[in-house]
């Protein structure tokens, strides 16, 4: 069919989701959140009062656990179990804690799976940290997406800000934070793949963002 992957991976906040569901839509492909599916699972632990440090419990748990990603109109809709959690796992008790779940082998290994299947067909754009290093290594694209950490939280400050919880100073030592404990952890750690090209966004639009990922791809189409 001619249809390609596309794997978009990165430091937090460096506008990952925002850029991969239009270049989706540009080319009619699928979007693919994966930190979504490891936020609704860090939701679904915490709903339990399940803590990153109790593996068992979580790897016994997660059986249990069905995530739905469906694409509208307005953005994806997020389900656990049926249940819309689509604000939740936005919330700051999730970012607080989701790179910690995020560490653990078995979890990651079901959400690599699920991940894999929604590929089999070709035509997504995924975004994530492992996507082009373990999930999608024979992606026909693949991005490593960046900007400085001031430029990112500042970005994320801006979309933030009619919730008015949370200072400048602190999203960035958030983003920080999570950037160490995903480029630390031992499974497939937050790193660029050796074919992947390193986008800084800083200095760049989001329209000239999406134009150069658009970009590469014809060259593969
Ligand atoms: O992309 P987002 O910031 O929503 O991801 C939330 C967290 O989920 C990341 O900080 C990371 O800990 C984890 N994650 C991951 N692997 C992915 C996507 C997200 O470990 N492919």
């Amino acid at each position: 069919s001619g249809k390609i992957n596309i794997a978009i991976d990165g430091p937090a906040g460096a506008g990952k989701s925002t850029i991969a569901r239009m270049v989706a839509g540009r080319l009619s492909y699928i979007y693919v959140d994966t930190g979504a599916m490891y936020r609704a699972a860090t939701w679904y632990f915490q709903s339990l009062g399940i803590e990153p440090e109790e593996e068992e419990l979580v790897l016994q748990t997660v059986k249990d656990l069905v995530i739905e990603l469906i694409p509208g109109e307005l953005g994806q809709q997020v389900l656990v179990n049926g249940q819309d959690v689509t604000e939740q796992i936005r919330s700051l008790a999730v970012n607080a804690k989701v790179s910690r779940y995020a560490q653990i082998e078995g979890l990651r290994g079901r959400l690599v799976s699920l991940q894999r299947q929604m590929a089999l067909r070709k035509g997504v754009v995924m975004d994530g940290r492992d996507i082009g290093t373990t999930v999608l290594p024979d992606a026909e694209v693949k991005v490593f997406m960046t900007a400085t950490v001031e430029e990112r939280a500042s970005r994320r400050y801006k979309e933030m800000k009619e919730q008015g919880e949370i200072s400048l100073k602190q999203l960035e030592a958030d983003i920080a934070e999570r950037d160490r404990l995903d480029q630390e952890r031992e499974i497939s750690p937050l790193r660029q793949a050796e074919d992947a090209t390193l986008l800084d966004t800083t200095f760049m639009s989001i329209e000239e963002v999406v134009e150069t990922i658009v970009s590469y791809c014809k060259i593969h189409g």
